[in-house]
């Protein structure tokens, strides 16, 4: 079965070419970075236009590619929601007009169903059951999977998600947008114990997580600095926040694995991208016996290939949209 898979959900246009689940012929993605740099973040409307101007390109180059055309498709799956709903609808009404025109079944997807299947597009793939943390700009989750459309929510974020904290904290400091990746870079050169930002366990034994306290500690910081005429020390800041985000993740993320007794742990989301995250979670897992499986960066950040496989499993569900069918901004999994 050959898979044409669409995602919109955000500020990437991505598409990409399937052969039945695993196998990914073509993955193209195209970012509209330099669009919102300016702004420090996300501008909604600028997304939706620059989806309109992207997607068909974006599309062709993913047949292209993957040496296929429209009529070789069997199945265009497409991210339904969560997200922003002007860039949802782009992708998901091109999809569904395709497919009527084409005569090719559709299947809407739920994008944190990409995120917590995505690490099955790797060789090394867990079985079921497992324990997922999907955390991005728009969510940080922790679920119990068990199957390939069977997802429990076991905790969520109470306020921000940790990407959001990420790219807060990078404009406060005017490091540019998208701020994951340029905190992370300078954290490396910083000290993650210089400054004692706070964790937000909540009680001992819940699984939700909080990010706007370490946001607030971390502008009072920069301000207090300020104040005093101080130096803002940006590496040791960026190392101390980073820190403080990863040990919340790990540890709520591990405690759910421990409670479901589950061996294995997954990752997903553009801040599973991070390389201390990333590392941190593989330490912990070994030293607690747990085995994690962790995808490659181009599959934790938004990525048409994952709404494939997701796709993949729901068609085979008896999962189709139609033409009437609406997009969604929040997702009934979170
Ligand atoms: O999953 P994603 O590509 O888009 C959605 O939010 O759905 O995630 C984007 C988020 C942004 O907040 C970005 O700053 C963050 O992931 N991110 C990172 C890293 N790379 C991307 N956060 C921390 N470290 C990174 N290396």
């Amino acid at each position: 079965m050959l898979i044409l898979a669409i995602e919109s959900s955000c500020d990437d246009t991505a598409a990409a070419v399937l052969e039945d689940n695993h196998r990914v012929l073509s993955n193209v993605i195209s970012s509209q970075f330099d669009v919102h740099a300016k702004y420090g973040g996300i501008v909604p409307e600028l997304a939706s236009r620059c989806h309109i101007e992207a997607i068909w390109p974006v599309v062709s180059e993913a047949l292209a590619t993957a040496e296929v055309s429209l009529a070789d498709i069997d199945l265009i799956a497409a991210t339904r929601g969560p997200g922003l709903v002007g860039s949802l609808l782009v992708g998901f009404t091109f999809a569904k007009a395709v497919a009527l025109v084409n005569n090719i079944p559709c299947t809407g997807v739920d994008h944190m169903a990409g995120h917590l299947l995505a690490i099955m597009l790797e060789e090394n793939r867990p079985d079921f059951p497992y324990t997922a943390l999907v955390v991005s700009g728009g969510n940080t989750s922790i679920f119990t999977v068990t199957g390939t459309t069977k997802f429990i929510l076991q905790g969520r974020t109470r306020d921000d998600a940790a990407g959001e904290a990420f790219d807060k904290v990078a404009k406060l400091l005017d490091l540019g947008y998208p701020g994951g990746p340029v905190v992370s870079d300078l954290a490396e050169k910083g000290n993650p114990k210089a400054i004692a930002f706070p964790r937000a366990w909540l009680a001992d034994d819940s699984l939700d997580f909080s990010f706007s306290g370490l946001k607030t500690s971390v502008v009072n910081h920069v301000n207090r600095c300020r104040q005093k005429g101080e130096p803002v020390a940006f590496a040791d800041i960026c190392a101390s926040f980073e820190q403080a985000v990863v040990d919340v993740l790990v540890e709520k993320t591990i405690l759910a694995a421990k409670n479901c007794g589950h061996k294995r742990v997954v990752i997903g989301g553009g801040v599973a991208a991070n390389k201390k995250l990333r590392n941190q979670m593989a330490e912990r897992c070994r030293e607690e016996g747990l085995d994690s499986f962790i995808p490659s960066p181009v599959f934790c950040t938004d990525n048409a290939a994952m709404i494939g496989l997701a796709g993949y499993y729901q068609f085979a569900g008896g999962a189709t949209v139609g033409p009437d069918t609406d997009a969604y901004s929040r997702s009934p999994l979170n």
